[in-house]
C-alpha cells in the first residue's frame, strides 16, 4: 500500500492529524495497535485549552464538543485550610478552558477519520516496524491476522504515545533524552456522581495531593497522591472516598457525593522530552515526544501545538511546495514543550508531597500564600494553566 502520511498511533494525537491533513486534501494511513473500544475507553485526559478547542473545530469535529462541553473560568487551589479562586479568564483577557473528556474525543474523531475517504484506519496492527525514514524512503510494516504488510508513505508522523514504536526506532546516537519520574503517582476514580464543586479543586494537604475535577454535571473525576508502591488492589471505594475527604477542607467534604467507581487506576507521573522530534521523514508528535506530569492537565494540550504545527507544515509541502515548515516544526515545538514542561513540573513541586520533611511544606505554603496575595502570581498560574499561544511566526 501506499500513502502520503503513515501514521503510527490512533490516539487524540494520530486522529486529529490526519482530519487536519485530510481537510487539505492529503491521504494518511494509521496503524493502531489496538481495537477501536480499547482505545476510546481508556481514561485520560479532561481538560482542553482554547487551542485545542479550535483544532477540534478546525478539523470540523467539534460538534457535541461545542454543546456538551463545559466552559470553566476558573481553578480554586486550596493549602493550609484556605480556598482561594484563581479567576483565569479576568487574569487572562477573557481566556478559559473545557471539560470535555479524551474518551468522548477520541469518539467524535473515530466517528468522522472512519468516514473519511483521505484516511484508512487499520487497527490491531501488531509489531509495527518503521525502515527508510533517514534515507527518504520511508515505510512501515505490520502484522495484522497472521499477515505481515508494507505501507510506503512521503513521511512518518509517530503518534504512537510513550511506548511506541516510532522513538525506541531512533538511532541512539541521534537523540537525545531527558527524563525526571516522580517518587508519586496518582489514583484517579471515576464515578457517577455530582461534582463536588462546580470547578476544580487543587488541594495541597499534609496527607498527599489531591484534586477535583469532573467530565460533566453528572460524573466525576477525583485523584489522590498515593505512593509508587500501592496497588489498586488495596483501594476499595470506600477506602478512597475516605482518603479524598480527609485531605479537602473540611464542608467541602461534607458535601461531597460518593458512589461505587466505574474506573479506578495508578498512573506514575514523570517529565519527559525528546530532542529533537524530527528525524529524517520521521516526526514525533504528542506522548511519543514529551510526557509531563498531569498537575498542569498539559499533556493533551501539548499534543494539540504539535498537531498544528506539523499539519501546517505538510499542508505548506503539499500545497506550495515548501519544507522550509517541516525544518522548523522540531524547534518551534520544543519550545512551547518545554514551557509547559517547567509549568507542570513547577505546579507539581508547589502542590505535592515529596518526602516527609516538615520545612518542605511550610516553604510550599509559603509560596502558595505569597502567589494568592499578588496578582502577578495568580497571573502567572492563570497564564500557563490556560495555555501559551502557539507561535503566531509558524505560517
Ligand atoms: P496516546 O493517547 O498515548 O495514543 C497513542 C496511541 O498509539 C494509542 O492508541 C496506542 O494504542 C497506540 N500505539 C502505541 N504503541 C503503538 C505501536 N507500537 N504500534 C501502533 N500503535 C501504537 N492531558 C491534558 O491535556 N489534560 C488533562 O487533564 C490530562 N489528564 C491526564 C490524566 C491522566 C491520569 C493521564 C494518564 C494523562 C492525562 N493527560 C492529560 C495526558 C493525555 O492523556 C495524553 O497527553 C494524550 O493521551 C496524548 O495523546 P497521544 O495521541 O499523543 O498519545
Ligand atoms: C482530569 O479531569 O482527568 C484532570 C483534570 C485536571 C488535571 C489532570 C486531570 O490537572
Amino acid at each position: 500500500m501506499r500513502t502520503q502520511i503513515g501514521i503510527i498511533g490512533g490516539g487524540p494525537s494520530g486522529l486529529c492529524l490526519a482530519r487536519l491533513l485530510s481537510l487539505s486534501g492529503i491521504k494518511s494511513v494509521i496503524l493502531e495497535r489496538q481495537t477501536r473500544d480499547y482505545v476510546e475507553a481508556r481514561i485520560r485526559a479532561g481538560i482542553l485549552e482554547q487551542g485545542m478547542v479550535d483544532l477540534m473545530r478546525r478539523a470540523k469535529v467539534s460538534d457535541r464538543l461545542d454543546k456538551e462541553g463545559l466552559v470553566h473560568d476558573g481553578i480554586v487551589l486550596a493549602f493550609d485550610g484556605r480556598e482561594e479562586r484563581v479567576d483565569m479568564a479576568s487574569l487572562t483577557g477573557g481566556k478559559r478552558v473545557t471539560v470535555y473528556g479524551q474518551t468522548e474525543l477520541t469518539k467524535d474523531l473515530y466517528d468522522a477519520v472512519l468516514e473519511d475517504e483521505n484516511v484508512t484506519v487499520i487497527f490491531s496492527a501488531g509489531d509495527v516496524e518503521l525502515s527508510g525514514y533517514l534515507e527518504g524512503s520511508p515505510k512501515l510494516s505490520y502484522t495484522k491476522d497472521g499477515k505481515r504488510s508494507t505501507v510506503e508513505c512521503d513521511y512518518i508522523a509517530g503518534c504512537d504515545g510513550y511506548h511506541g514504536a516510532s522513538r525506541a526506532s531512533v538511532p541512539r546516537g541521534m537523540i537525545r533524552e531527558f527524563e525526571r519520574v516522580y517518587p508519586f503517582g496518582w489514583l484517579g476514580l471515576l464515578a457517577d456522581t455530582p461534582p463536588v464543586h462546580e470547578e476544580l479543586i487543587y488541594a495541597n494537604h499534609e496527607r498527599g495531593f489531591a484534586l477535583c475535577s469532573q467530565r460533566s454535571h453528572t460524573r466525576s473525576r477525583y485523584y489522590v497522591q498515593v505512593g509508587l508502591d500501592e496497588k489498586i488492589e488495596d483501594w476499595s471505594d470506600d477506602r478512597f472516598w475516605d482518603e479524598i475527604r480527609a485531605r479537602l477542607p473540611a464542608h467541602i467534604a461534607e458535601r461531597m457525593v460518593t458512589g461505587p467507581s466505574l474506573e479506578k487506576s495508578i498512573a506514575p507521573l514523570r517529565s519527559f522530552v525528546a530532542e529533537p522530534l524530527r528525524f529524517g521523514t520521521l516526526f514525533l508528535v504528542g506522548d511519543a515526544g514529551h510526557i509531563v506530569p498531569p498537575t498542569g492537565a498539559k499533556g493533551l494540550n501539548l499534543a494539540a501545538s504539535d498537531m498544528y504545527y506539523l499539519s501546517t507544515a505538510l499542508i505548506a509541502y503539499y500545497n506550495e511546495g515548501r519544507s522550509d515548515l517541516l525544518d522548523r516544526y522540531s524547534e518551534v515545538a520544543l519550545r512551547r514543550v518545554w514551557a509547559a514542561v517547567r509549568f507542570s513540573w513547577w505546579f507539581t513541586s508547589i502542590t505535592h508531597k515529596f518526602g516527609g520533611d516538615p520545612i518542605e511544606r511550610k516553604i510550599q505554603i509559603a509560596e502558595l500564600d505569597y502567589l494568592m496575595s499578588s496578582t502577578a502570581g495568580k497571573t502567572t498560574i492563570a497564564e500557563n494553566y490556560v495555555g501559551l499561544p502557539f507561535d503566531p511566526s509558524f505560517k
